[in-house]
C-alpha cells in the first residue's frame, strides 16, 4: 500500500465535522480540520471525538484539529466550508459579502501551503465562492471545483424514489445550473432503471418534485434553523474519493465553463468527470428548448453574483 493521502477540511463546523467523520471512516486518508483561532478547540475536539470513534470501529486514519495553515502542507485535497451558513429567511446570495472575504483568506492559506491540492468549495453562494477561490489561488480551473450538483441531484433522486416507492439506487437524476433557486432539474435525464420518469409520474406531481428540489436547501433551513450538513458532506466526499482514487465518476459539479452549454468564464453545475487530475471532462448533453432557456437564466444569475464578487 502506498503512502496515505491527506485531506484538509477548512471549516470545522457542521459540514466540516461530518466531512471528517466520512473521510476517516472511508479511510480516504489522514484528515486535518482547520478553523479560525477562536474555534481551534472545536476543530481539536471534533478530531479527538472522531479518532475515538475510529478506534471503536477499527478504521485507520489520523485526524488533527488546528488553526494553523502550515499544518495543511502537502495535502492532496482541500474541502472548504469556511463561512457562514443560512439562517431562516436568508438566501444563499445574502451570504456573499461576508463569505467572499473568508474565501479570500482561506484561498491565500491554501495557495501558500497546499499549492498542488485539488480544491472543492462548498461555501455559499457556491458558484460565486468557487469563482473567488480560483481567482485568489490562481490554480488551474480543473483543480478548483464546487460541490452542489451532487447534493441537488441526490435531493431530486430521493424525492422521485419516495414518490414511486422504489430504491434511490434505481433513480438517475441530473441537476444543472447554479446552486440556487434557478437550478435546473432536468426531467429529460431523470430515469428509473432506464425508464423515463415522465412515464411513471404524472406531470403535476413531477412539477411539484422539481420545485421541491429547487427549494430543497431552504426546506431544511426552515426545519433545522441552519443548513443541511450530512448530504452536503456526502456529496463532497464522493468528489474527493473520485479524485483520490481516480474513479472517473460522473458527478454534477460547479465546473469552469469554456463554452460548454453556450457559456464561458463562469463556474456552474454541469456533469463532470473527476479523476486524478481533477475535473477531467465536462459532459455536454442535449437539452430541450425549455431546459436551455432555464439554464441560460441560471447562468445569468451566476454572472450577476460573479460581478458582485469582482466589485468587492
Ligand atoms: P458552520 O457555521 O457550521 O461552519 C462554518 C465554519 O467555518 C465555522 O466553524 C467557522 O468558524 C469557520 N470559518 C469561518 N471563517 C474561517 C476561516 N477564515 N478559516 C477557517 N474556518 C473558518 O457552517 P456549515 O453548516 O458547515 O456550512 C458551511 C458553508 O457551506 C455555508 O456557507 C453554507 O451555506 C454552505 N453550504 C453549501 C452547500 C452546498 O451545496 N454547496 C450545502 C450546505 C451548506
Ligand atoms: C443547501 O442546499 C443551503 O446550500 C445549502 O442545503
Amino acid at each position: 500500500m502506498g503512502e496515505r493521502k491527506k485531506i484538509a477540511l477548512i471549516g470545522a463546523g457542521n459540514i466540516g465535522g461530518e466531512l471528517a467523520s466520512l473521510a476517516a471512516r472511508r479511510e480516504l486518508g489522514d484528515v486535518i480540520l482547520v478553523d479560525i483561532p477562536d474555534k481551534e478547540g472545536v476543530a481539536k475536539g471534533k478530531a479527538l471525538d472522531i479518532s475515538q470513534a475510529c478506534a471503536l470501529e477499527g478504521y485507520d486514519a489520523s485526524i488533527k484539529g488546528t488553526s494553523n495553515y502550515a499544518d495543511i502542507a502537502g495535502v492532496d485535497v482541500c474541502i472548504v466550508t469556511a463561512g457562514i451558513p443560512r439562517k431562516p429567511g436568508m438566501s444563499r446570495d445574502d451570504l456573499l459579502a461576508i463569505n467572499v472575504k473568508i474565501i479570500r483568506a482561506v484561498g491565500a492559506g491554501i495557495k501558500e501551503h497546499a499549492p498542488n491540492a485539488f480544491v472543492i468549495v462548498i461555501s455559499n453562494p457556491l458558484d460565486a465562492m468557487v469563482y473567488a477561490m480560483q481567482k485568489v489561488t490562481g490554480f488551474p480551473h480543473n483543480r478548483v471545483v464546487g460541490m452542489a450538483g451532487a447534493l441537488d441531484s441526490a435531493r431530486f433522486q430521493h424525492f422521485i424514489a419516495d414518490e414511486l416507492g422504489v430504491s434511490t439506487k434505481e433513480v438517475g437524476a441530473l441537476v444543472l445550473g447554479g446552486h440556487g433557486d434557478t437550478m435546473v432539474p432536468t426531467l429529460s435525464y431523470c430515469t428509473v432503471n432506464g425508464i423515463p420518469v415522465t412515464q411513471l409520474i404524472e406531470k403535476t406531481k413531477l412539477d411539484a418534485i422539481v420545485e421541491r428540489t429547487k427549494k430543497g436547501g431552504g426546506e431544511i433551513v426552515g426545519l433545522m434553523g441552519t443548513s443541511a450538513y450530512v448530504a452536503p458532506a456526502a456529496g463532497a466526499i464522493a468528489m474527493a474519493g473520485s479524485f483520490l482514487q481516480d474513479q472517473k465518476r460522473v458527478i454534477g459539479c460547479a465546473s469552469f465553463l469554456t463554452g460548454q452549454y453556450g457559456h464561458e468564464g463562469i463556474y456552474m453545475g454541469v456533469p463532470s468527470v473527476i479523476g486524478k487530475t481533477g475535473v477531467e471532462k465536462i459532459i455536454e448533453v442535449e437539452l430541450t428548448d425549455d431546459e436551455k432557456e432555464l439554464l441560460n437564466k441560471s447562468a445569468a444569475h451566476v454572472r450577476d453574483l460573479v460581478a458582485s464578487v469582482d466589485k468587492l
